[in-house]
């Protein structure tokens, strides 16, 4: 039985795909890491079959041992932890046997540009493809010093380590893990329309990012780690980049319909969207919003789909919205 070790439990991404390799058909020697003690019983108590590791990921010598112990290591709690990622190398790197490594990354990747010039809610046409533009996005990898844990798992001997990159886009739908179930980006938008009573917008509001519903993404996960079980090759390293979605959303077309349907639900007096927000404001109402709300990261995922035959089958995010409100309005 092929053994898994899996950090994130209690967070969203993690623990949904925590929830998700619990329940597949094949079973897995499952190891995760919970930093809280009391966060440690709830995870146990929900998953009695696999082995809570109690400890945080700036324990190298904890990652490593945990990690020399696994088969595959499903990284999701962080996307740019040095000190884990660092861990993790080395231990994978002594195995002697073929190992995995599946990453968790973001595609606040594709904004760097964006994001220096602080320049939000335009429109752009860039598209990142994984499958047939995956040496362009080797190349923003290698030209982002700062994305340290991207650029480590880029860097690894295909020989010794076999990596999978997740680069996430806005996640979206409620987790079903057994900590955090709740994302950030439209949820956020759904919380400040309904504090402050109003739409708005960022900027132009132009500006697009793909999206995915969580059980999708934990559905690629479970994929990779059933290839990686199988000794499947070809899907990962140089093939190993995946840019999960189902779709892309303008952020000032997500905004809107958050007001519309908030208005529709009778928490807010008017739907239209007659405000609109600079970066700055976005910052102060929730945290790095401008980057959040007001960048593009439009990714293709054609990778995943021909070659682990995976297709997400969940709602929009559109189809959503209504969930999203009325949760928001319920917390
Ligand atoms: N949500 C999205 O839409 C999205 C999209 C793209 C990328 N990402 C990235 O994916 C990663 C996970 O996101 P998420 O939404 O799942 O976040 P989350 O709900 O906040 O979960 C983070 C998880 O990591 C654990 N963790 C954090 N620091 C730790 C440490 N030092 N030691 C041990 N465990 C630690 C947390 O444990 P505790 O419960 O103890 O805090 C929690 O289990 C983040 O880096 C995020 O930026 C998220």
């Amino acid at each position: 039985m092929a053994k898994v070790f899996i950090t994130g439990a209690t967070g969203y991404v993690g623990g949904d795909a925590l929830y998700h390799l619990s329940s597949a058909p094949a079973n897995y020697d499952i190891s995760a890491l919970v930093r809280d003690s009391e966060k440690a019983s709830v995870v146990q108590a929900a998953f009695p079959h696999i082995r809570v590791v109690q400890g945080d990921l700036d324990d190298a010598n904890l990652i490593e041992e945990e990690a020399k112990k696994a088969d595959i290591v499903l990284n999701l709690a962080a996307t740019n932890h040095v000190t884990s990622a660092n861990a993790i190398a080395k231990s994978l790197n002594n195995a002697g046997k073929p190992v995995y490594w599946i990453q968790m990354s973001g595609a606040t990747l594709f904004a760097a540009d964006e994001i220096a010039n602080r320049r939000f809610g335009q429109k752009s046409n860039k598209v990142y493809n994984d499958l047939e533009g995956v040496s362009e996005i080797f190349s923003v990898i290698s030209d982002s010093p700062s994305r340290t844990v991207d650029n480590l798992i880029i860097r690894q001997d295909p020989s010794k380590v076999k990596t999978a990159l997740l680069i996430g886009p806005l996640i979206y739908g409620v987790g079903r893990g057994p900590g955090n179930q709740r994302s950030v980006q439209a949820p956020e938008i759904a919380r400040v329309t309904l504090k402050n009573k109003e739409g708005f917008k960022l900027e132009a509001g132009e500006n697009s990012w793909s999206n995915i519903h969580v059980h999708d993404l934990s559905d690629l996960c479970l994929k990779l780690v059933e290839a990686a079980a199988s000794g499947e090759n070809g899907v990962w390293n140089q093939e190993g980049i995946y840019c999960p979605e189902n779709g892309a959303t303008e952020f000032g077309k997500l905004s809107g319909g958050i007001a519309a349907e908030a208005a529709k639900q009778g928490l807010i007096p008017d739907g239209t969207v007659k405000k609109t927000i600079s970066g700055d404001e976005a910052d102060a109402q929730s945290g790095h919003a401008s980057i959040l709300w007001g960048t593009n990261a439009v990714q293709k995922s054609s990778r995943a789909r021909t070659k682990l035959n995976w297709q997400p089958s969940e709602v929009s995010l559109v189809e959503e919205i209504p969930n999203i409100v009325r949760i928001e309005s319920e917390a």
